[in-house]
């Protein structure tokens, strides 16, 4: 028989053939002889062993009968009465584990007839190898076993016996495992593995063995078999994290939802124990709405707003877990940065609100306090005004301005200003605020008031009634309320050593001028008043302006004759020479007109004469005249009534009687004196003459002198023409 890897060489088995005669009781005959022994290999020559005559064989008929078995294995040499194996034997297929293997056979002769027990005793050879029952053994060995924990393998059989049997083990060096081997009870020898350094199997996830059987054959033979270790997973590793601390920054201005770091924890152990999930350590509730961890992924993600300004720095602790419970953690430094998401806060700390115009530039009227929460640049906050007022910023102590005014402020043109305080960060972009501040003006009286016109002039119509509005004077303040209220007042002064007041007054509120009585224009033509407009301020400014008041002329005098006295007062008598020609002046009216202008131009008439057509009057100057050279036989006494007339409107006369007398001679002066008045004695007559004569002559002065003074009058003016020297 031939087993798998072993054949057996003829010429050993030749060599080794060895027989051995055991006893030939009863005529029998045992033989010992290996397996495996070629085929026509002598076991033994039984003629010769029980004593036959190998010729004889043939005729006797020997043959060998098999008890109990199919095969016979062996035959007889009839030739040569050798026993000759005829097939091959395989101990192990015949006898199994049989100690003592033995084919039995009876040789039968006839004539006569005999009959042998032949017994065959078919030795073991090592020709069997240890084999293990398969070709690998598995274990799993949890990487918990502790040392010392054996396993055994299941024996290696050698269909061999005896010393050809499996006599021991051996076990390829390793790192974990050492050998023991035992004998059952079957007295079978087995392995067992006995642990010796302890398994890992994050280290190594298996084991390969092999394990040797050897058996006690010369030569010897062994099998081996590949021990397969299979380390299985105890929770025997934490979850590690990648890093023990992990440090990663982030904007705070991150949008919600975005990843601000992976964590990651590798279990080393297999399965649910090496199933890793995250979860936040102990954390504060405002981090826990901060932030979120996907227990899988172990992505952190923002969950809540951030704000650089409220921490700048969040410690988050994280846990890993694996399925069974083991958990270790790590922390997380997440620094947010900033990000320029503060404008300036400009805040008002003080404000002097109104502030008097009349404050000083370089006065401080607010403080204003400028914060930006962010950091760095965007923390740097420059401030200005933009616009044109007479304000500006100067930096104080840290992020403190002053506002302070420029120039010279004047409630009356600018009562109020807005002024807009910009702030800007050196963020990028910046970020900038603005507030206005409302800032008013109160008022100081610095205005006096000041009226409309530098003087004014008011006219007045003589004989005006009392009380009549003569004009009226403005004055304005631009001040506020009562500091811009005008009173207006009459300035104390003499017309003539009259008090002012006593010819006008003046409404304090309107300014309106009104007479306080009648005027004369004959009496005075024109005054001057000044009126003062003050206001109510504290103190008062006031101002004062000229009023020239000037009274016209009304026609309310009539002309007066000076020359010749009025009739009936005075006898005059103007005497012609009897010689005078056509033209030659014979006398003059001289009359005046108190008013003035046309109100005093006066004309006159010749209304009556004794002899019309004798003599004429020189319209304006009065002077009568000769019209016709005078004859002996005009009469002696000519008498005119002259009417002198003014040329207002109405115009107002008077008349006036002139006699004259036309004679050479003063003797006639009785004539005269019969003439004028019917009893009067010659002395009488030259009384009179030199009356008239010096009358005449302080007339002529007292004209003279009023003349000069019209001549001084500003406006030209008709005068009365009466100036003429007689
Ligand atoms: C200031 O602002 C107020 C309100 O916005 C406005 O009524 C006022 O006219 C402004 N004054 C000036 C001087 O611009
Ligand atoms: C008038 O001016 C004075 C200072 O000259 C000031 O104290 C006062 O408040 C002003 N009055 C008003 C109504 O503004
Ligand atoms: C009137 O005004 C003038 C200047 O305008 C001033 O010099 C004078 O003192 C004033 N008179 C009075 C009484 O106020």
């Amino acid at each position: 028989m031939e087993y798998k890897g072993f054949s057996f060489s003829a010429s050993l088995l030749g060599l080794a053939l060895f027989l051995f005669l055991l006893h030939t009781s009863y005529g029998d005959v045992t033989y010992s002889v290996l397996e495996e022994l070629k085929r026509g290999s002598v076991v033994g020559n039984i003629a010769k062993d029980l004593g036959l005559d190998a010729k004889r064989l043939m005729y006797r008929k020997a043959r060998l009968d098999v008890q109990g078995s199919s095969k016979r294995y062996c035959e007889i040499n009839l030739n040569t009465g050798d026993m000759v194996i005829a097939e091959i034997i395989d101990r192990e297929q015949l006898c199994g584990r049989r100690i003592s293997c033995t084919l039995k056979y009876e040789m039968v002769l006839e004539n006569p007839l005999e009959l042998h027990n032949i017994i065959l005793q078919v030795q073991d050879i090592n020709d069997n190898s240890p084999l293990f029952g398969e070709d690998i053994v598995t274990f799993d060995i949890r990487e918990s076993a502790v040392k010392g924990a054996r396993f055994s393998v299941n024996p290696a059989h050698d269909a061999d016996i005896g010393l050809n049997a499996v006599q021991s083990y051996t076990l390829q060096r390793n790192d974990h495992f050492i050998l023991a081997v035992h004998t059952n009870p079957g007295s079978e020898k087995y392995g067992e593995l006995v642990l010796d350094t302890e398994l890992d199997r994050e280290q190594k996830q298996e084991v390969t063995l092999i394990l040797t059987a050897v058996d006690g054959g010369t030569p010897q033979r062994s099998g081996t078999v590949v021990i397969h270790v299979t380390v299985l997973d105890a929770n025997d590793n934490k979850p590690v994290f990648s890093e023990n601390v992990y440090k990663v920054s982030v904007p705070e201005n991150a949008p919600l939802g975005s990843l601000v770091v992976t964590v990651t924890a590798i279990d080393a152990d297999e399965g649910a124990n090496g199933e890793v999930t995250y979860g936040f350590g102990p954390i504060s509730e405002e981090l826990n709405q901060l932030f979120s961890l996907d227990p899988k992924t172990g992505d952190i993600r923002i969950a809540g707003q951030m704000d650089f300004e409220d921490e700048s720095i969040h410690e988050l602790r994280i846990k890993a877990k694996d399925g069974s419970g083991l958990t270790s953690f790590a922390k997380i430094f997440i620094e947010i940065t900033d990000v320029n998401d503060n404008a300036p806060v400009i805040s008002l700390k003080s404000l002097t609100n109104p502030i008097p115009e009349n404050v000083l530039p370089g006065r401080e009227v607010g403080i204003i306090n400028v914060l930006d929460k962010d950091s760095g640049g965007n923390r740097q906050v420059r401030c200005f005004i933009q616009q044109n007022v007479p304000f500006k910023l100067n930096p104080s102590i840290k992020n403190y301005y002053s506002l302070i005014t420029t120039s010279e402020l004047d409630r009356e043109i600018i009562s109020d200003y807005n002024i807009t305080i910009t702030a800007t960060d050196e963020g990028s972009p910046p970020l900038s605020s603005s507030k206005t501040i409302h800032l008013s003006l109160s008022d100081v009286n610095d205005n006096p008031p000041v009226f409309e016109e530098q003087s004014y002039s008011a006219y007045v119509t003589e004989n005006n009634k009392p009380g009549s509005s003569v004009c009226s004077v403005t004055a304005r303040d631009p001040d506020w309320r009562q500091n811009g209220t005008v009173v207006y007042s009459l300035l104390p002064s003499d017309v003539g050593g009259v008090p002012v007041s006593s010819f006008l007054s003046i409404n304090g509120d309107t300014g309106v001028i009104h007479t306080v009585k009648s005027f004369d224009y004959e009496q005075f033509r024109n005054f001057k008043v000044h009126v003062v407009a003050r206001d109510n301020g504290s103190p008062p400014l006031s101002s004062n302006v000229t009023v020239s008041v000037f009274i016209t002329d009304e026609n309310d005098n009539s002309p007066q004759i000076l020359y010749p006295a009025p009739a009936g007062n005075s006898l005059m008598t103007e005497m012609v020479p009897k010689a005078a020609l056509t033209g030659s002046l014979v006398s003059k009216v001289i009359a005046v007109d108190a008013d003035s202008g046309q109100n005093a131009w006066l004309s006159y008439h010749i209304v009556k004469s004794t002899d019309p057509g004798l003599f004429t009057i020189g319209l304006h100057s009065g002077e009568i005249r000769a019209q016709r050279d005078i004859s002996e036989s005009d009469s002696m006494n000519q008498n005119l009534v002259i009417s002198v007339k003014d040329n207002g409107q109405p115009s107002l006369s008077t008349t006036c009687d002139v006699y004259l007398l036309i004679s050479d001679n003063l003797a006639e002066v009785p004539e005269l004196k019969d003439m004028a008045y019917e009893d009067s004695s010659k002395l009488t007559s030259y009384l009179i003459i030199a009356l008239v004569s010096v009358s005449t002559f302080f007339l002529t002065f007292i004209i003279l002198i009023l003349a000069v003074r019209f001549c001084h009058s500003r406006k030209p003016r008709m005068m009365f023409d009466g100036a003429v020297a007689i």
